[in-house]
Order: structure tokens, then C-alpha cells, then sequence
């Protein structure tokens, strides 16, 4: 079934003006055309297109199919949620830190089913970002940290171990 995928390109700076460079960074809905028109085709419902900061930092919390998500920004969630409509899943709904904390996943497996979450981090001091790369061993412990630690990821975790370079 042909969807809407988000699409996440992920650049190295230490400078924030560079935000001024549009093409640097950003989460690109990408355009859904869809050759194969079935009637559970949902891929045109939402053909708005992000360009969304990650390192824009202002928390939407939602319960999506069960589970506590923490969304880094507003724009980031609106975008995860084009994409889910776009697959013919609910719509996400916002929701308060509280109410949402009250379903982070707490029973993990130990299967060992790594997987590489991105973390974008800004120094205001040094006036720097850049995004952190870390390996969780099952994508259940890396939603649990995420939610009970309220420190939300951007960007569908890599399946796999992260890269030695990447930290
Ligand atoms: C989620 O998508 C639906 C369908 O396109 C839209 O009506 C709704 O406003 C969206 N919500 C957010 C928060 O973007
Ligand atoms: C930000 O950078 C300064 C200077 O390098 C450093 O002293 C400080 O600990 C950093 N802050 C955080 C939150 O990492
Ligand atoms: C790890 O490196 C390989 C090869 O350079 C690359 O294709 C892959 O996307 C990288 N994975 C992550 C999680 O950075």
C-alpha cells in the first residue's frame, strides 16, 4: 500500500544561523502519488509537507495506539501525524505530560532487537547543536527512556546498533 513516508535528513552543524539554509535539515513529507488506487488508499489525505527544526525544542506529549509519545515540536508531531493518516491510522491527538507519563511502556522484552535513536541536543552557551546517536537494546526500552525520562528523538529509529562513529 503506497503511503506518505517522513522522510528525515539529518545534518552536522555547530552554528544555529544555519537555520537560515533550508536545505540543511528538515522532515520532508514527501509527495504521494499513488499508481495503484485501492479503496483503503488513504495516501492522499494529507499532502501538507514539513520542513521541521529538530532542534526546536517544545514538547507535545500524545497516546498514540496505546502508548506515551513525546514529540520534540509541534511541527515534528503534525508531520508524524500526516504520515499516520496517510497509512490510514488515527489521527494523533496532544495531550498533557501528566496524563500522558501514565502509559510510558513498562514491561520491555530482553530480546536483543537493536535499534538507533537520534537525540538532538543545543548548547545555548556555546551556541552549538548537533544530534546524538545511541543504541537501545529493543525499540520497547527505547520508547520507555524516551517517555519516563520525557527526552523525546527525532526520526524513526534506525533498526540495528548506531554506527561506532556515531556515539
Ligand atoms: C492530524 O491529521 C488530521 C487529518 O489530516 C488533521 O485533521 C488534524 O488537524 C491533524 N492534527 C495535527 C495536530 O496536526
Ligand atoms: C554548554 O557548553 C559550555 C561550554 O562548552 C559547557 O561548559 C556547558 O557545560 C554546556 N552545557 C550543556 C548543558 O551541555
Ligand atoms: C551506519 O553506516 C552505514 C554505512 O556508512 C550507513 O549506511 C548507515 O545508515 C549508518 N547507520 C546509522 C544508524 O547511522
Amino acid at each position: 500500500m503506497p503511503y506518505c513516508s517522513t522522510i528525515f535528513l539529518i545534518a552536522h552543524y555547530r552554528h544555529p544561523s544555519m537555520w537560515k539554509l533550508p536545505l540543511f535539515i528538515g522532515l520532508l513529507c514527501s509527495i504521494c502519488l499513488s499508481t495503484q488506487a485501492t479503496p483503503s488508499d488513504c495516501s492522499d489525505n494529507c499532502l501538507l509537507r514539513f520542513r521541521c527544526n529538530p532542534y526546536y525544542k517544545d514538547y507535545v506529549w500524545s497516546i498514540v495506539d496505546e502508548k506515551c509519545r513525546v514529540f520534540q515540536n509541534g511541527c515534528i508531531f503534525a508531520s508524524e501525524n500526516c504520515t499516520r493518516v496517510n497509512r490510514c491510522l488515527p489521527e494523533m491527538v496532544a495531550t498533557t505530560q501528566e496524563q500522558c507519563q501514565e502509559r510510558c511502556s513498562d514491561i520491555c522484552t530482553f530480546i536483543y532487537q537493536p535499534v538507533c535513536a537520534a537525540f538532538p541536543y543545543t548548547n545555548d552557551t556555546e551556541g552549538s547543536s548537533d544530534i546524538r546517536y545511541r543504541t537501545f537494546s529493543n525499540r520497547c526500552v527505547l520508547d520507555s527512556y524516551a517517555c519516563k525520562r520525557g527526552h523525546a528523538y527525532v526520526g524513526e529509529p534506525q533498526a540495528g546498533a548506531c554506527n561506532a562513529t556515531t556515539v
